[in-house]
């Protein structure tokens, strides 16, 4: 394995540029395999080597996939520009240079949103061919219909003419003003102009699964977590839509009911 220099293997996996890495070194804040770094230098071999930073030990891995519980009034930019940022709520531990939403949940929407700084997943995930499953919980205005299943299935018309491919929507059992909806693309505002289409209104939408990954429960509005490569490749399974709303109807309606 190729030896890498400490301030190169720290800046690239973490938000510090490689003079503040080294001033982080002269205030003995970097420790390898336990003991303080002494100069930027130091080679180190990052598939073994336990590096911290500020008592906090830095993953060697170059790619970090975050799944976060996204809250309103946060924007999927990276840009200060655009709004509250969405990339405010990761902490800073857990950043890396070149993070970004792979994927857009508008601003008053809700959920599993993937930051990552693994720009090839983003594009698979992202790219119109692949049809990546998600899933949404809303809140509506109106009551379910049932009509809605078939218009759903059979290439609903948006009000601008635009065509949906088929898409999938169940009533929630615990209300008759929430259902779940699986898409298999990602239209603009997509969702909430689908029910506008059969008459209804959107008041709370909340994605609560993307590809086989289930937004986990114990995952606050807000709250991030690190997924694990097993999760990551979770992504491109397809859920089965009939047994996910029999099976989580009870945990995503209670976030919603009250909002
Ligand atoms: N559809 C919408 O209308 N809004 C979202 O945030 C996601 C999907």
């Amino acid at each position: 394995m190729a030896l890498v220099r400490i301030d190169k293997f720290i800046s690239e996996r973490t938000e510090y540029s490689r003079s503040q890495i080294k001033q982080l070194i002269s205030k003995k804040m970097i420790t390898v395999d336990g003991q303080a770094v002494k100069t930027a230098d130091m080679k180190i071999n990052p598939d073994s080597a336990k590096v911290t930073l500020n008592g906090k030990e830095i993953c060697a891995e170059r790619y970090r996939y975050i799944l976060l519980n996204k809250p309103s009034g946060y924007v999927c930019s990276t840009s200060e520009h655009d709004g509250k940022s969405v990339m405010e709520l990761i902490p800073s531990e857990m950043k890396m240079k070149g993070m970004f939403p792979a994927g857009r949940l508008d601003k008053d929407s809700l959920g599993a949103l993937l930051i990552t700084n693994d720009g090839g997943l983003a594009h698979r995930i992202l790219s119109p061919g692949q049809h990546i499953s998600k899933i949404y919980i809303v809140k509506l205005d109106r009551p379910f219909q049932n009509k809605y299943i078939d218009l759903f299935k059979n290439n609903l018309q948006l009000a601008d003419g635009e065509v949906c491919m088929p898409a999938y929507v169940r009533r929630c059992e615990i209300s008759e003003k929430l259902a779940f909806v699986q898409l298999f693309e990602g239209k603009y505002h997509q969702v909430k102009r689908m029910f506008s289409a059969v008459g209804n209104h959107v008041e709370v939408l909340m994605r609560v699964s993307l590809g086989g990954l289930i937004l986990p429960e114990k995952l606050g509005f807000g709250d991030c977590m690190e997924l694990l490569h097993k999760d990551v490749e979770n992504l491109f399974k397809k859920p089965d839509f009939d047994d996910f709303c029999r099976y989580s109807f009870r945990v995503f309606s209670a976030n919603l009911i009250n909002k």
